[in-house]
């Protein structure tokens, strides 16, 4: 995000009755179960594969390091900013944190400057896969690596984490470039944690063998059945795919020839995803959603448009909410326990991944045809050009969240408004 939302949002949580994001926190006290310090520096780096970037490191690498938990764990990360010039935070995407750990600059904290340090506590709530990432200057700084895994769930033997990435125009599956291998022996059930730290959609999928879609954004389908179809990842999104390893081996496939993953024990199959995709309207079998949209008390419009030239004052291409950039979007306003339905329109002439902080989101309909498969949760949402959905959810983390699109250079350039308690 730009440096000049620093300035929007030092009032911060006036509006909520005498709470203030900073009383919004993980615990205070309490041992951690995972103890664990990330170190940001600006730097020439070398990928997995060997070719040299100019960009961020965690812990000197990028992705920066997996951190693992299980549910209920408290984790105390210590982030030290030790060489980047714009200052930094870590957001933990898509895990429904307190609202004051959420690592957002000029929202829920100011950015890291160098030199400095922050504490993050929180307990992992929710089961999944999910990736952490700065959230100061994210257009530049997430694109040149300040980012890393995060998986709450137990190791199991046939766990592959596949975190996607493209650096200086170079896809890379764990920052490798071209096929690398994962050895599994056939026979084995894996669990492959797909994440898209890029900014726009990937197209993925295994190849080689039938797969399941298991997990979607850090929850888990319900009732999946084997595709033969990719899997169309929103950027900032996760899916899990799980799958028999084949005596021939397999492979996930990230979008691009040049760039794939193979699992097994032998070289992976050439063959190409198929060309439909997985939809997730209909996918896996219906289950309760513990919520009753038709009972929501807060309905709210979103239409994403494009405005070039001036808008409130200021020259530009700007993505615009209800005819507005930000900061000058209204917020949209909750209160704790509300059921809050959207309904998200998109005539801008792109597609547009977004992102609600502190939330899951459950998809009712798209262009009119209901969801009728497992719910569909979701934090990162690809709202195509033309399309229109209806969502849901229930306002049950009070506090002021950033909803915005996670085509990075795009929330830039507008596409942000926020959620706010009452
Ligand atoms: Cu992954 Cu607001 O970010
Ligand atoms: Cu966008």
């Amino acid at each position: 995000m730009d440096q000049s939302m620093d300035h929007e949002h030092q009032a911060g949580m006036s509006g909520m009755s005498g709470t203030s994001v900073a009383d919004l926190t993980g615990p205070k006290t309490g041992m951690p179960n995972v103890i664990v310090t990330l170190t940001a520096r600006k730097q020439k780096f070398q990928l997995a594969s060997g070719e040299t970037v100019d960009g961020y490191t965690v812990n000197g690498t990028s992705p920066g390091p997996l951190i693992r938990a299980r549910v209920g764990d408290l984790i105390q990360v210590t982030f030290v900013n030790e060489s980047v010039p714009d200052g930094a935070t870590l957001h933990w995407h898509g895990i429904d944190v307190p609202n004051a750990e959420d690592g957002v600059a000029g929202v829920t904290q100011d950015a890291v400057p160098m030199g400095g340090k922050h504490v993050y506590r929180f307990k992992a709530p929710a089961a999944g896969t999910y990736w952490y990432h700065s959230h100061q200057v994210s257009a530049d700084e997430v694109k040149g690596g300040l980012f890393g895994p995060i998986v709450i769930a137990p190791p199991s033997p046939g766990e592959v984490i596949a975190t996607i990435h493209t650096y200086d125009g170079k896809r890379t599956i764990n920052g490798h470039t071209g096929t690398s291998r994962v050895a599994l022996p056939a026979g084995t059930t894996a669990r492959i944690r797909v994440i898209n730290t890029d900014n726009a959609i990937l197209r993925v999928g295994l190849v080689g063998t039938p797969y399941k879609v298991v997990a979607i954004d850090g929850r888990d389908v319900h009732g999946p059945t084997a595709v033969t179809a990719a899997y169309p990842l929103a950027a900032g999104g996760r899916v899990d795919l799980e799958a028999v390893v084949p005596a021939g081996g397999m492979r996930l496939d990230a979008g691009t020839a040049s760039t794939s993953l193979g699992i097994g024990s032998a070289d992976p199959p050439q063959a190409e995803l198929p060309g439909n995709n997985v939809d997730l309207l209909s996918y896996g079998t219906p289950a309760p959603l513990g919520f009753d949209p038709a009972k929501a008390n807060r309905n709210f419009e979103y239409r994403i448009g494009r405005s070039a030239g001036f808008l409130d004052g200021i020259p530009g291409l700007w993505w615009t909410i209800n005819g507005h950039k930000f900061p000058d979007v209204p917020m949209f306003m909750v209160a704790e326990g509300d059921i809050v339905k959207m309904k998200i329109s998109n005539t801008s002439g792109q597609a547009h991944p977004m992102h609600l902080h502190g939330h899951h989101i459950v998809v009712l309909s798209r262009n009119g045809v209901p969801a009728t498969g497992s719910p569909w949760w979701t934090d990162s949402l690809e709202v195509g050009n033309k399309e229109t959905y209806e969502i849901a959810f229930v306002a049950d983390n009070p506090g002021l969240w950033m909803d915005h699109c996670h085509n990075l250079p795009h929330a830039s350039q507008g596409l942000i408004t926020h959620l706010m308690y009452e």
